[in-house]
């Protein structure tokens, strides 16, 4: 078979795009999907047929492994308009790297990293008419991988699809979040598979997260398994806390998602000056930093959601309470949108153009 790299992207266009059909004020994320997807499959050992089509069902036996064993991963990401009406990627190389961890830990073949950045590239471009213009929209893309082979057995798939897709997002308002701090269910352990974006992980999140809806909070702080103290991370994102004028956020110690957005912050933080260490954190440390008054800002930092800042974290023996006034977060969150849409220059170089 010919490389993967020297075969072109196969590209079918639908005859008519429905963009002109959406109405970009009111999108909510997920709702609404662009007019094609970048779909390739694995066959014998090797990625096959890349190929941008218009977006349709997939044909799905019974059997297919993803469906009974979850081995199913993905990653998310935003695409953006430059200044000039350019589409932009955000560190896309970053994510083809992270969509091969998770494949390892789950059993799945690699995908290669230089075919990720370039379909990317190729379907951003042919689906530039959905990229929102509005303050803090943007598209958000999802690659994901699944095993499609039919077969009812305990091993590695040997088929497999690779698919990306995409539906507009909506600027997110600046709510701040409610945290409850988990103590019966976990979102991961070291050694578990809290640290590759498996499905799975986000299904073991649905019912704790209904839970803490309805104590009247918007998300669940996870906590460590065996201690219920350590800080692992919120909802769907990483979280950071600024103490006494200094930044720390969970290392990354084997059951934490290595967020790209959380790296960045990281980089933003340090180059404006701020000192950040990536430790373990606890809940009680916390609780004394809110008591003796250092306990200044924190939030939760995500592709999807962007940067969250959070307003109180509590559960039924616990209510601790941040400050009002976020700026440092506030700075965080316009930096990056900044960056994303070249108000802000892109010191670091994170943006890749898709044309
Ligand atoms: C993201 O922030 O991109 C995520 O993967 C969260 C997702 C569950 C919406």
């Amino acid at each position: 078979m010919q490389d993967l790299m020297t075969q072109t992207i196969k590209i079918t266009k639908v005859a008519q795009s429905k963009a002109r059909e959406v109405d970009f004020h009111n999108i909510v994320m997920g709702t609404r999907f662009s007019d094609h997807m970048f779909i390739c499959d694995y066959q014998n050992g090797e990625w096959q047929n890349p190929r941008i089509e218009p977006l349709a069902m997939i044909p799905t036996h019974p059997a297919a492994m993803a469906l009974h064993y979850g081995q199913a991963i993905f990653e998310g990401m935003k695409a953006t308009l430059g200044k000039d009406g350019t589409p932009l990627l955000f560190r896309p190389d970053e994510n083809a790297k992270r969509m091969n961890f998770s494949a390892n830990r789950m059993g799945m073949p690699f995908f290669p990293e230089d075919l990720f950045v370039e379909a990317l590239k190729q379907f951003v471009a042919i689906e530039k008419e959905w990229i929102p213009t509005q303050d803090g929209s943007a598209l958000y893309l999802r690659p994901f991988m699944y095993a499609d082979e039919p077969f009812i057995g305990m091993r590695a798939a040997t088929s497999f699809k690779f698919i990306v897709m995409a539906s507009p997002a909506g600027p997110f308002f600046h709510k701040k979040i409610k945290l409850y701090a988990e103590k019966k269910y976990v979102r991961a352990v070291n050694g578990g598979t809290g640290e590759a974006k498996a499905a799975g992980n986000y299904a073991g999140a649905i019912r704790p997260t209904e839970h803490a809806k309805t104590k009247g909070y918007d998300q669940v702080l996870w906590l460590d398994a065996q201690h219920f103290d350590y800080i692992q991370e919120v909802g769907t994102m990483n979280i950071f806390f600024k103490i006494g004028g200094k930044f720390i956020t969970p290392d990354l110690s084997g059951s934490i998602l290595a967020g790209i957005t959380r790296m960045s912050v990281i980089d933003i933080l340090r180059d404006k000056g701020y000192e950040v260490t990536e430790r373990p954190i606890t809940l009680t440390e916390i609780i004394e930093a809110s008591k003796n008054g250092t306990l200044e800002e924190a939030f939760g930092a995500g592709t999807a959601v962007g940067i969250a800042r959070i307003e109180e974290i509590g559960n039924k023996d616990l209510s601790i309470k941040f400050p009002s006034e976020n700026p440092v977060s506030d700075m965080i969150a316009d930096t990056l949108e900044g960056i994303k849409t070249q108000e802000i220059e892109d010191k670091f170089g994170w943006l890749v153009a898709a044309k």
